[in-house]
């Protein structure tokens, strides 16, 4: 099959190599893509999205899989499916589940899906006054997309305030800031959750944890991530089940009811409180680390589900996993996540040792590729991937192909997976 993945990261590369390690031949193009994708299939340069869609057609391309959020947000999907395309992600309203967290949070209180206390409003009294009724610390959220960065846990009144007043006169987050949600703080254990969706049907892969801040110990500023590793045992079946059951289930039959079924990765942050999931937040696309994990604990075909998804028929197929765990570890530049780094040559030493050779890859992310040589020109560089049988035998395999890939000013956490450990 032709296929396309939109997107640049360590993401959309790892998708790409669990496609090319399928038993069929298929041709893979990206747009953009990254140093490393180039040896992988074709990278575009077409940002215009209707211009995109005439490509894939001209070109018979049968499907489009998109990585990131802003594509999503912005219609990609409903651009390439008022051609006839079959594209992978959901429409740019039921995107509104990550793009707006005011949709999504009234979207849940609708459905009566478990998720924190809040408020939702533009009305800085109407926001002070709720701030009253909880007990510091209290969480400030802008509405809308903010890198990352758009979440404030305020230790105190006064700082939750001042967070408030910052987002709603434009300052911090401009028109992202101009509504804000305030709510509960929820004091538990994050997992996420990835549900492959077809607006009816899903499948829903092992649970993942992830690795958000710099440093060793979750110390440091917050990243895109750090690393991350599934499945977790901090879930059990009958967490498998909750989730199923409060979140995912009545979030499919809610947005069909809204006019906006689902389609796509309902990527869903939980927080755990005595045993209970209780929805953080929705994201719209598959987490980055987690992605470059999941992809290798498929055994059976990726490409197919994703088509299968898109043609609204997964409930035909069943999805394999493998039984071993997979551990992924950031390789990061010099200044990230503060600034950018000067380029640096990438270099890998040969592989010699079997069981690296085995059960080790790696997901390359910001690389650039200059004169045939790799260059490290992203924040994120690359994330070393191992397998095994125990989380333990995963992570060290992951560090020993860390230990092969040098470039100037590497930067990565020495303890991924230690809540596991
Ligand atoms: N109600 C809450 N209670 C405790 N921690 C929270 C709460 N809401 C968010 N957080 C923390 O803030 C992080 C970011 O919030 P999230 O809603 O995921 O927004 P985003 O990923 O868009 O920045 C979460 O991963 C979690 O660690
Ligand atoms: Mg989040």
């Amino acid at each position: 099959m032709k296929i396309l993945i939109i997107g640049n990261g360590g993401r959309e590369y790892s998708i790409a190599r669990a496609i090319l390690n399928e038993k069929e031949v298929h041709e893979l193009f990206f747009m953009p893509g990254n140093g490393a994708t180039s040896s992988m299939g074709t990278n575009l340069n077409i940002k215009d999205y209707n211009a995109l869609a005439e490509f894939v057609k001209e070109n018979g391309i049968e499907l489009t899989i998109v990585g990131p959020e802003a594509p999503l947000v912005d219609g990609v999907v409903d651009i390439f499916k008022a051609q006839g395309l079959v594209i992978f992600g959901p429409s740019k309203e039921a995107a509104q589940l990550e793009g707006s967290k005011v949709y999504m949070k009234n979207f849940l209180a609708k459905y009566n899906i478990p998720t924190a206390r809040y408020i939702e409003t533009d009305s800085i009294e109407k926001a002070f006054k709720f701030t009253e009724t909880l007990t510091a610390p209290i969480v400030v959220k802008a509405d809308g997309l903010c890198g990352g960065k758009g979440v404030i846990i305020a230790q105190t009144h006064d700082e939750a305030k001042i967070a408030i007043s910052e987002m709603l006169s434009g300052k911090s987050f401009g028109d992202a800031g101009r509504k804000v949600i305030v709510e509960e703080y929820l004091d538990g254990y994050e997992l996420s959750m990835f549900a492959v969706c077809d607006g009816k049907d899903y499948i829903l892969l092992p649970a993942a944890q992830d690795h958000k801040r710099l440093k060793d110990n979750d110390e440091g500023p917050n990243t895109g991530g750090m690393g991350a590793y599934a499945p977790t045992p901090l879930v059990d079946e009958t967490l498998y089940q909750k989730v199923r059951e409060r979140i995912i289930r009545p979030t499919l039959d809610g947005m069909q009811q809204e006019g906006a079924p689902f389609e796509g990765v309902l990527f869903i942050g939980i927080m755990v409180v005595k045993g209970e999931p209780i929805t953080l937040e929705f994201n719209v696309r598959f987490g980055d680390p987690e992605c470059e994990i999941l992809m290798p604990l498929m055994t059976s075909s990726v490409s197919d589900m994703f088509y299968k998804a898109a043609t609204k028929r997964l409930g035909e197929i069943k999805v394999e996993f493998s039984k071993q765990y997979a551990v992924g570890i950031v390789m990061a530049s010099a200044n990230y996540p503060y600034g950018n780094s000067t380029p640096a040559e990438i270099i890998v030493d040969d592989v010699c040792h079997t069981e690296i050779e085995a059960y080790t890859h790696i997901s390359y992310a910001g690389v650039s590729r200059v004169d045939g040589k790799l260059y490290a020109d992203g924040g994120r560089v690359l994330v070393c991937v191992g397998l095994g049988d125990t989380i333990k035998e995963a992570r060290d395999r992951a560090y020993m192909r860390c230990g092969q890939v040098h470039f100037a000013g590497k930067k990565l956490r020495t303890d991924i997976a230690y809540q596991a450990l």
